[in-house]
């Protein structure tokens, strides 16, 4: 049912709550890939969500439309937000989010600079279908660009290719390809 909602080669970019080792709550933005009922995760080794994963073997992602609390978790300032405790992992849901996803870690695999990680989905609610992937804000960004006649967006792409499926980017390429060529 999640294939439905989530779009194959789509990266959503998300606030993940975790455990600290003192028990308070951690909370910090990640990109995550869903999958039928598992989530996949490229988490770079110093973050302390990492620390906390690998410890307590769970996690909660919670989808928020709301760019202004991705900017207030990356540089740690939680004292604004509002939660209720998750029924399974006891985790923080966060008030207001579009939805949240209960995970436990599945599998790991280890890189030079990074982790894999894939976690098993095993409760979500959705509020609302409301997910951010930063590839279609690109799009908008780059229709701003070309409705100024500014065709200088390899960064744009790139990020459209990195962040959605390929499909998809080919698709965007071909249609700025059309517009350039008129
Ligand atoms: C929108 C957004 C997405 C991010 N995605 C990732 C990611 O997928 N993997 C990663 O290792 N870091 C990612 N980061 C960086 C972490 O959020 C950052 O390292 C953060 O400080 C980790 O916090 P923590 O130490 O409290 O876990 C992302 C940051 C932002 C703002």
């Amino acid at each position: 049912m999640l294939e439905n909602i989530f779009k194959k080669g789509f990266i959503y970019e998300c606030i993940i709550s975790t455990r600290n080792d003192n028990k308070t709550f951690n909370f910090a933005p990640f990109g995550v890939y869903f999958h039928k009922n598992f989530v996949y995760l490229k988490m770079y080794k110093w973050s302390n969500t990492l620390k906390n994963i690998l410890r307590e073997k769970c996690f909660l992602i919670n989808i928020i439309n709301d760019g202004l609390l991705f900017l207030k978790t990356l540089l740690n300032d939680f004292r604004d937000i509002e939660y209720v405790v998750s029924k399974n992992i006891k985790l923080p849901i966060i008030k207001n989010c579009s939805a949240y996803f209960e995970c436990t870690l599945d599998t790991i695999r280890e890189y030079k600079d990074h982790y894999f990680l894939r976690g098993k989905i095993v409760n979500y609610m959705i509020y609302e279908k409301c997910f951010i992937n930063r590839g279609y804000n690109y799009c908008i960004e780059i229709a701003i660009k070309i409705s100024r006649g500014n065709f200088n967006i390899h960064k744009e792409l790139e990020i459209i290719r990195k962040t959605t499926s390929y499909d998809f980017y080919r698709k965007i390429k071909n249609l700025i390809f059309k517009i350039r060529n008129k």
